[in-house]
């Protein structure tokens, strides 16, 4: 008992492969339920069904990169702030998964634009950063950290018979992909490149409905990982199957 709880309170993995810290500011969206971060920008639907709960943050469209940082995870603590909760000594972890967008009609109010860092998050993740919600905006230091999640990777599949598409969640280690590849099972063992459509919803073909899948998915940091017989058959538009493999 007294082993695991030191290998849990130990710093020793995430520091291992984390960046040094930068600056940012960060703020809060919607309110404690959290419900306002659903259905983002990244494509991930209902937060709490694909393991993100309320652990998320919109980042402002320098961060975001178009998408291709959805999914990545992120410590980030307050800083230079008399309202920092614990003087800001406990940051917290969180997956981006939505776009804080830019306005370009408000140069200089909106966070988000560019080339600003900014992290919009949820409102229980703010409030335990700083010991005043009212605050507003505060600045903070963050860095990239290894995601940890439970179970394998995970895939929604979406769309309809003319425009198929999938999901990709619940990536542990990098938790960015930089590519996916889909191969069908009665495609003879032909690997497909697919394209990325938004967020983490990456573009299928059609005369995949009605086959398995099995895919490849590669990180954000290069490493890939192959999932065989993910997906069965007689798949529907909606359902999330989970893969034995993942990342970390
Ligand atoms: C915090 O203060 C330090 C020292 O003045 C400064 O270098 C740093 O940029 C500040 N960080 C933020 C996020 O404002
Ligand atoms: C941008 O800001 C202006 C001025 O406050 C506002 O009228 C407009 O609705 C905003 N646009 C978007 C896309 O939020």
């Amino acid at each position: 008992m007294a082993a695991l709880l030191l290998l849990l309170l130990s710093p020793v993995w995430s520091v291992a492969s984390a960046g040094g810290w930068e600056d940012a500011h960060a703020t809060f969206y919607g309110d404690e339920t959290g419900a306002e971060t659903m259905q983002g920008a990244c494509g991930y639907g209902n937060l709490f069904q694909q393991g993100y709960g309320l652990s998320t943050a919109a980042l402002s469209v320098a961060l975001f990169n178009g998408g291709w940082s959805c999914g990545g995870c992120y410590e980030i603590r307050c800083t230079n702030s008399s309202y920092c909760a614990r003087g800001g000594s406990a940051p917290v972890t969180i997956t981006a998964t939505n776009l804080c967008p830019a306005n370009y009609s408000k140069p200089n109010e909106n966070w988000c634009n560019p080339p600003r860092r900014h992290f919009d998050l949820s409102k229980p993740m703010f409030l335990r950063l700083v010991t005043d919600f009212h605050v507003g905006i505060i600045p903070v230091r963050y860095r990239r950290v290894p995601c940890v999640k439970t179970g394998g990777v995970r895939f929604q599949m979406m769309g309809n018979k003319w425009w198929v598409a999938v999901l990709v969640f619940n990536v542990a280690g990098d938790g960015e992909v930089r590519a996916v590849a889909v191969k069908g099972g009665r495609d003879g063992g032909t690997w497909m490149d697919m394209t990325r459509n938004w967020g983490q919803v990456w573009n299928a073909h059609p005369r995949l409905v009605g086959q398995g899948l099995s895919f490849r998915v590669v990180a954000g940091d290069g490493r890939a990982v192959v999932m065989d017989h993910v997906v069965p058959p007689r798949w529907a538009f909606g359902q999330s199957f989970q893969a034995k493999g993942q990342f970390a």
